[in-house]
């Protein structure tokens, strides 16, 4: 039997800890993948800080990560598409709610995934390159796809154009990366917001228009580059940016349907080694006030807004569409890029805990992984 290690989020303790863990077989429909790579996602240092809140269900001691990529070593039954040895990306879902179960969270030797959220890689794309993907690119999609969120068209290898245009507000975000390209790969034109520096980066990705985001007229000039397009939507990305959506929506044609991947006020600062206790409740009352605030404002202005949540996937037609019929054949014919850029801050486990800590807004189109 394989020997397991992994690090262990346990409740009340800030930091992970590296200890042994069960090796575990794999049950119906699931694999076992020998971790090579794991990527770090904001949420993975939030659990610790805001868990009891946002995962009441998680039980203690649990292994977080949603990002892993590695090599198959154990397949269950009923297991059709993947062999003993095969080089897989896979998005881990052991703090789901329906899960619930440490075999199956990324941060360890031996991870338990569902075949159906698993991607074959092809020979020329690095682990680590992979590992910046399955978290992101879910979340993109459900923002996209789901019905509920903006239902768009799906992607295909030779999308005909929809000639509507699609906001993503955070284009140089992992997830924005993802959406970006998705979205262009169902047919949209994409209009798009990054820092300067990462203007020509989302434009590689299909972006056909992008305004830097610090800029005070903002709105106003994504207002005037929707002038006389059809939008079908938008997916605001990052924290603080569905108002600026919602004007940009009143002001434009084309269905009032806003995505939200981010929370409207940053979580970040429960992240700071010194803080106040009363810490957390200031930023659930500011951002309850400012939901509701924002929900007025949608309201009003005849626009539909719903949250994301990038795991669901896994619950209905979206996994299948990306994991079984996208990604494989996008990613071999090199369609589709492994994006943001890597950014390998560590290798083994030890050193998933600094990833977390180094993980923060401003890692400028990169994302942070650990080598295993
Ligand atoms: N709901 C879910 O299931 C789910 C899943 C994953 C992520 N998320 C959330 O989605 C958001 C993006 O996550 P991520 O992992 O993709 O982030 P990330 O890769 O860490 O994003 C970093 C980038 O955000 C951009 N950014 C920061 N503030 C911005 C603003 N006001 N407008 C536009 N861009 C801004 C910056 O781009 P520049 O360098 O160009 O300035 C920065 O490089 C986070 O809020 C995260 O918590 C939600």
């Amino acid at each position: 039997m394989p020997i397991n290690t992994a690090a262990w989020y346990i409740q009340g303790h800030p930091t992970l800890e590296v200890a042994p863990a069960p090796y575990t077989s794999p049950g119906q429909g699931e694999i076992v993948v020998h971790t090579r790579a794991v990527a770090v996602n904001p949420v993975d240092g939030l659990i610790p800080h805001i868990g009891r809140f946002a995962y009441p269900w998680l039980k203690s001691p649990a292994v977080l990560g949603f990002d892993l990529a590695g090599e198959v070593v154990e397949v269950g039954p009923g297991v059709a598409r993947f062999q003993v040895g095969d080089r897989v990306l896979a998005l881990a879902v052991g703090t789901e709610k329906n899960r619930n179960s440490p075999a199956e969270g990324a941060f360890q030797t031996y991870a338990v995934v569902l075949e159906r959220l698993a991607c074959p890689l092809p020979d020329e794309l690095k682990y680590e390159q992979a590992a910046v993907l399955p978290l992101a690119l879910s979340t993109a999609a459900c923002g996209l796809f789901q019905e509920g969120q903006l239902g768009l068209r799906h992607p295909s290898a030779l999308p005909d154009p929809t000639g509507e245009t699609v906001l993503i507000w955070g284009g140089a975000t992992s997830v924005g990366s993802n959406a970006i390209q998705l979205a262009t790969a169902a047919g949209y034109d994409v209009i798009t917001t990054a820092s300067p520096q990462n203007f020509e980066y989302v434009r590689s990705l299909g972006a056909s228009q992008v305004f830097d985001y610090h800029r005070e007229d903002v709105v106003e000039e994504v207002i005037r580059a929707c002038e006389h397009k059809t939008l079908a939507g938008a997916l605001s990305l990052a924290t603080g940016s569905a108002g600026a959506c919602i004007e940009v929506l009143q002001a434009s044609k084309g269905r009032k349907v806003i995505s939200m991947a981010s929370t409207p006020v940053s979580f970040e600062p429960l992240s700071q080694k010194k803080r106040s206790p009363l810490l957390l409740p200031q930023l659930m009352s500011q951002m309850l006030a400012t939901t509701a605030l924002l929900q007025v404002k949608a309201r009003r202005a005849g626009i539909r807004t719903s949250s994301i949540w990038g795991a669901s996937l896994m619950n209905d037609a979206v996994g299948q569409l990306i994991f079984e019929d996208f990604l494989p054949a996008a990613l071999a014919s090199g369609r589709y890029r492994a994006a943001p850029e890597p950014e390998v801050v560590g290798h083994g486990l030890e050193t998933v805990q600094l990833g977390v800590e180094t993980h923060r807004q401003g890692v400028s189109a990169r994302k942070v992984v650990i080598s295993l």
